[in-house]
């Protein structure tokens, strides 16, 4: 599940390594039993990645997922000239690497990794109030206005049941 289980390192080549997202591999062999077009999602950041997975016949189509929610003309910098998407994912985390010991509690890693993912979230929720991303926002508010979001959602979904 999304946010409790570890992190499954991918056994992928170093060549796949190299080239950052760890489908393109995958996508390769898939090609070689499926007849449909491929989109490839999952780290993608450097034009060279992207340009690599369609010039090899890896994928037809790059998804884009983390930069795209707060850096909304990304694929327009990339076709501009722009080498590479920023990588906020490596930035954000609720626990601080000092306490990073508490990560052996199960719940506390969950609910350190459900944070960065619910700043994405979060990113997508301004966009939708405001039309604008809110890169200064913290992970702990991130966290509080997804919860919260949720918790209304489930409320308002069990009084329509009545
Ligand atoms: C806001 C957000 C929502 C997502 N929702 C789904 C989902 O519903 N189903 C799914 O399989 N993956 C979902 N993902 C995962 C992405 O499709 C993608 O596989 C993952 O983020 C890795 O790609 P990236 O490195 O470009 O972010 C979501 C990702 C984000 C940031």
């Amino acid at each position: 599940m999304e946010g409790m289980e570890s992190v499954e390192e991918q056994n992928v080549a170093p060549s796949t390594a190299a080239r950052e997202a760890y489908f393109v591999d995958f996508a390769l062999a898939m090609r070689e039993k499926v007849n449909l077009p491929l989109m490839v999602t999952g780290r993608f950041r450097t034009r060279a990645a992207m340009d690599y997975a369609i010039e090899s016949g890896a994928a037809d189509v790059i998804g884009i997922a983390r930069p795209l929610c707060y850096v909304t003309d990304g694929p327009l910098q990339l076709l501009n000239g722009l080498t590479e998407l920023p990588r906020k994912e490596e930035d954000l985390a609720l626990i601080p690497s000092s306490l990073g010991f508490l990560k052996r509690l199960q719940l506390l890693k969950a609910v350190d990794n459900f944070a960065a993912i619910y700043w994405f979230y979060a990113q997508l929720y301004s966009l939708g109030r405001t039309g604008r991303t809110n890169p200064g926002l913290s992970v702990f508010a991130a966290l509080r206005e997804v919860e919260g979001t949720h918790k209304r959602l489930l409320a308002a979904r069990a009084r329509s049941r009545c």
